[in-house]
């Protein structure tokens, strides 16, 4: 079997390689410009991967990559993932994580056979209209990202709809790891202890702390994305724990297992809060879990305690954290 997967570089993109290197297929990975800093982390992390280059923003790249791939099973992972980016650049947003998914599937309709997943997000269900959340709960998303990913929901669906091909997407729950981006709030936190841990910070920055999130272990959920993919039936999938913490009881867990005690350290800041929130997510599970035979297997506060050693690690070995961030 042959994968391709968009979004290579990133947390996820990394893990997937491992687990389908692991199951013995031939990995690519589409990577963008013309000295990018991340493949050569990605390189050191997976010798096996082969790299073809593409933009989700140029179509005929993406038409050129799916040719000389010829994949039997196509991963589009590629994103502007940061939602706070969302407002700021919403434009390219809309191009890079709603428009690309256009592209990518019209790369993938002219190969027929090949089956295609979708990165959708929990980030759609915005303001929530039930809780927990499973895929038939309507989505109200709020923020530019989230449209964006709406967009590119239905259009995956559509495409299965109109030319029926095998695309499915998974409406993933956050999910985190040591190779997580340092802009996210779990390695933001992670790595703000550390720092204080080893004297090189007295104090964190936050934005909104009573946002609650469903919080989950990103090497358990690239295994869903697979699973997913190999179902006779082309269907969607949320994928996530059932359970949910705010952003404090994140940042308590953390101090925690550093021995300190947040009160010391962490400052609410406003202007971190963003346009509009999104309070609570937790996923409803149950679907993946009776079709796909998936469970999450980490829970919450062991994913914080390994990311918070791993991070001690990271500084105390004196590895930039700005460029080695993502990759341990
Ligand atoms: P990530 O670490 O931010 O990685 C994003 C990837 O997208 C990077 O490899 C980046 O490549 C690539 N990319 C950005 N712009 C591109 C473009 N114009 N053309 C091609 N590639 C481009 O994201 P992640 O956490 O691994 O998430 C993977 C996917 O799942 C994303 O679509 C995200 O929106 C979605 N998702 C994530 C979560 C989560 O909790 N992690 C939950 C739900 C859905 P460069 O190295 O070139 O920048
Ligand atoms: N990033 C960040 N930084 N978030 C903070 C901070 C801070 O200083 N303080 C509080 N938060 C809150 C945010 O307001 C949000 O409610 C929550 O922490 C989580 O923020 P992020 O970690 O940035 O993730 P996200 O939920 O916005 O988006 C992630 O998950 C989505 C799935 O639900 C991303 O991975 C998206 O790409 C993904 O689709």
């Amino acid at each position: 079997m042959r994968a391709l997967i968009t979004g290579i570089t990133g947390q996820d993109g990394s893990y997937l390689a491992e687990h389908l290197l692991s199951l013995g297929y031939e990995v690519w990975g589409l990577v963008r410009g013309q000295a990018n800093p991340r493949v050569s982390r990605l390189r050191r992390l997976l010798k096996d991967v082969q790299l073809v280059r593409g933009d989700l923003l140029d179509q005929t790249s993406l038409m050129s990559a799916v040719e000389k791939v010829q994949p039997d099973e196509v991963y589009n992972l590629g994103a502007i993932s940061f939602v706070p980016m969302s407002w700021e650049q919403a434009e390219l947003t809309a191009e890079v994580t709603g428009m690309g998914v256009l592209r990518m599937l019209e790369a993938v309709r002219r190969r027929p056979g090949t089956r295609f997943y979708q990165a959708s997000s929990s980030e759609m269900f915005g303001q929530v209209r039930e809780t927990p959340q499973n895929e038939r709960t309507p989505f109200h998303p709020r923020s530019p990202y989230g449209v964006a990913k709406a967009y590119g929901h239905f259009l995956t669906q559509n495409y299965r709809e109109s030319y029926g091909m095998h695309a499915v997407s998974g409406i993933l729950f956050n999910h985190e790891s040591p190779r997580r981006g340092a802009e996210f709030v779990t390695r933001k936190v992670t790595l703000g202890v550390a720092r204080i841990k080893l004297g090189l910070a007295s104090e964190l920055r936050l934005g909104n702390l009573s946002a609650r999130r469903d919080w989950g272990f990103a090497g358990d959920y690239v295994r869903a994305m697979h699973l997913m993919l190999q179902s006779p039936e082309p269907e969607d999938y949320v994928i996530g724990t059932g359970r949910t913490q705010s952003v404090r009881e994140l940042v308590e867990a953390a101090f925690t297992a550093a021995g300190l005690s947040y009160e010391d350290h962490v400052v609410s800041d406003e202007t971190l809060y963003r346009p509009a929130e999104v309070d609570l997510l937790c996923a409803d599970p149950k679907k993946a879990r009776v079709q796909l035979g998936w469970e999450p297997t980490v829970p919450f506060e062991e994913l914080v305690a390994m990311m918070v050693e791993a991070d001690i690690r990271l500084l105390t070995d004196g590895r930039d954290p700005e460029q080695d961030a993502s990759w341990g």
